[in-house]
């Protein structure tokens, strides 16, 4: 871990401390130190707190159900419906002409869309009848391949209406990306759209949906189309097990269709994920542990209250975007703004035009986002009005201190607490940060873990580290949100999580993410990234295997391995080191089949910024490739031990070709 405690030194060196600003700490729906002993003293009956932000059909008997460790179940015995609560309480309570979903395309010249909770409620309710019409049933998994287009929560909320899990996969995932999980999932449904704007201009999306399609192994029984491009479409034909959304929604609307009542431990969503393995993980959430996590963390962190206008610039196609564009802002009554475009379009000040134009009262975020921000330059964020913001939120990297200053003084104009929060698909919710009524924050540190929840940083044995050392990030305790499996594969899950440090003889059991992370005197965590072999590209997880996959099946490629380089502002940058078969060079047309391979395998979003080839990659005389040392290649740092290698030379002659470009 040596350039992981240069990361620690670095955020030490330069340790500022800023309390909540008083203003916000008399407003905030936290603000009792009290509540972290309160906790700890009343786990795990305390995150009945949690539970009590929801309406339940029926009261859960148990808070904690823990008879069968790791598979924890919580609430149990109680039943309730997600789509309920994010929607139909609120319209009960006399709120439903507020706006729940404040939606803003890309394009400037059309309107926008602020969509009431009754209008929502609406939607939703002819979309679930919809797709009972169509024949899903509950527990059926019902897969969305969606950009950010207001009919994608409509989805969501409609397969949670009716008890059916929703599978989305990001837009930006390929057609195999697609296919792979629908696979996996043995899904046999598909809400997808002809395409959606990106800077500019409409982009087909159709056409990968139907190539995705086409590698499905078992019958797809229908597939929804959105037709968001309206005139500007690709004139696609749909096939015959292909409906159009307007066209059923139309035929539905009016009828009413009662909430399913569902178990708490029903699965309310399945999300897919990178791990050290090429096949994703298909991660399990739950109905009532999840959602009371995701309202908890929103109340409690974000500091959302009903009359809030929230604006967070995730994805709905990743856990951010499920847990706080979607379900906990929702689930709390207030207006998510969903955008659908990039930052930087038509101009860099896209988003503090949003945020001025309809008020936000909070912004949340991801470093490499902030990263760009601070490159492009103070001058954006100042000719707008930011004084609604009341706080700031970054999640899905480390953020240094230089662009989390810039980010308290340009954005925030040092009055709004910053969370820096640490979680993980896996979590469900936010794990580690400062309650931003209660805790001072330390630019660089994410901070502790919330109330109940008990983290530590042990080393490889699982002892506990000293104060500013380098180890590895644990919990030892369950939580609400937390995964309840890997789908369809228990054994993955207690491997992936639980294997490393837990003593199930000794009935302790210890989560491990697979992060690496150092904790200072006061309970401070700074996070340091992943310790497994995945890279953070852009806030985004993808699996080294998973790239070198896709370079491998390109005809004339012997080997591959991929690194995640550091880079300004992605955080992370894909390198790939590649050998060929004999006779076949390493020329620019085979530089572009890879790149191709990738896009088609994953995404554009995984392409490799810098391809090497090499006559041999480093390896171990047990044949293990030395990802390490190609990391210090990619990062032009000074090489590690080679004396471990079955090939010592070859590093430098890499070194030398990365070089030379
Ligand atoms: O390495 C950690 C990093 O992102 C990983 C989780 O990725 P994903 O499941 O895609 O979810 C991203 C959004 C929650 C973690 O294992 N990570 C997330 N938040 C932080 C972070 N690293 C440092 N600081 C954070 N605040």
């Amino acid at each position: 871990m040596s350039s992981d405690d240069g990361d620690l030194e670095a955020s030490r060196s330069d340790r500022v401390e800023i309390e909540p600003p008083e203003g916000f700490v008399s407003q905030a729906n936290v603000s009792d130190e009290g509540i972290y002993d309160e906790f700890e003293e009343n786990w795990p009956e305390c995150w009945e707190a949690a539970a009590d932000l929801l309406d339940w059909e029926e009261d859960y008997d148990q808070v904690l159900d823990d008879s069968n460790e790791p598979f924890y179940e919580w609430f149990t015995g109680g039943t309730l419906n997600a789509s309920y609560n994010c929607l139909d309480r609120h319209v009960e309570n006399g709120r439903g002409e507020e706006v729940a979903i404040q939606w803003v395309g890309e394009p400037t010249d059309e309107g926008n869309r602020g969509i009431t909770y009754e209008e929502l409620l609406a939607e939703v309710e002819a979309f679930a009848a919809t797709l009972r019409d169509l024949g899903v049933e509950k527990g059926d998994v019902v897969t969305m391949h969606m950009p950010m287009i207001p009919e994608l929560p409509v989805a969501m909320l409609a397969c949670a209406r009716i008890g059916a899990p929703h599978s989305v996969v990001f837009a930006g995932f390929s057609a195999e990306a697609l296919a792979t999980r629908m696979n996996s999932a043995d899904s046999e449904y598909l809400v997808t759209c002809d395409g959606y704007y990106r800077r500019g201009d409409p982009l087909d999306h159709l056409e990968k949906a139907n190539s995705g399609l086409a590698s499905v192994e078992h019958e797809v029984s229908d597939v929804v189309v959105v037709d968001r491009l309206g005139e500007d479409g690709f004139g696609h034909d749909l096939a015959d097990d292909q409906h159009d959304y307007a066209s059923l929604v139309a035929d539905h609307e009016g009828e009413a269709v009662d909430p399913a009542s569902q178990d708490a431990e029903d699965m309310l969503f399945l999300m897919y994920t990178s791990g050290t393995t090429g096949e994703p993980k298909g991660i399990k959430h739950t109905t009532g542990g999840y959602l009371s996590w995701a309202s908890w963390t929103s109340r409690a962190v974000l500091d959302i209250k009903p009359e809030d206008t929230y604006f967070c610039t995730a994805d709905i196609g990743w856990i951010t975007g499920h847990s706080y564009i979607v379900y906990g802002p929702l689930a709390l009554g207030s207006t998510t703004v969903m955008y659908e475009g990039t930052p930087d379009f038509p101009e860099r000040d896209r988003l503090w035009e949003i945020v001025a134009e309809y008020e936000c009262n909070q912004f949340y975020t991801a470093p490499t986002a902030i990263r760009s921000f601070m490159k492009w330059g103070s001058k954006y964020p100042a000719s707008h009005d930011l004084s609604s913001l009341r706080l700031l939120g970054t999640v899905g990297e480390p953020i240094n201190p230089r662009p989390w200053k810039w980010y308290h003084e340009h954005i925030g104009g040092e009055e709004c607490p910053i969370v820096d929060t640490w979680w993980q698909t896996e979590t469900g919710g936010i794990m580690v940060t400062t309650l931003p009524g209660v805790k001072k924050t330390k630019p660089g540190s994410a901070g502790p873990g919330l109330p109940g929840v008990d983290v530590r940083v042990v080393d490889a044995d699982g002892e506990e580290v000293e104060a500013d050392e380098a180890g590895y990030l644990t919990v030892h305790n369950p939580w609400p949100g937390m995964l309840r499996t890997v789908y369809k594969n228990d054994e993955r899950y207690i491997e992936e999580f639980w294997a490393e440090y837990s003593d199930p003889d000794a009935d302790e059991w210890v989560y491990f993410p697979e992060d690496g992370a150092g904790i200072d005197a006061e309970g401070y965590l700074t996070v340091l990234g992943r310790v497994d072999d995945t890279m953070n590209v852009s806030g985004h997880r993808i699996g080294t295997a998973e790239v070198e996959n896709a370079i491998v099946e390109v005809e004339g490629v012997a080997e591959a391995a991929v690194v995640g380089a550091e880079h300004e502002t992605k955080g992370e940058a894909v390198h790939a080191y590649v050998t060929t078969e004999e006779g076949q060079e390493g020329t620019d047309d085979l530089r572009d089949a890879i790149v191709e391979s990738v896009e088609n395998g994953i995404g554009a979003f995984a392409r490799p910024g810098g391809i090497v080839f090499t006559p041999d990659l480093p390896k171990t005389r047990s044949g293990k490739i030395m990802r390490r040392l190609l990391e210090d290649v990619a990062n032009g740092d000074e090489l590690g031990d080679t004396s471990t290698l079955r090939n010592p030379e070859i590093v430098e002659e890499i070194q030398s070709k990365a070089s030379a470009g």
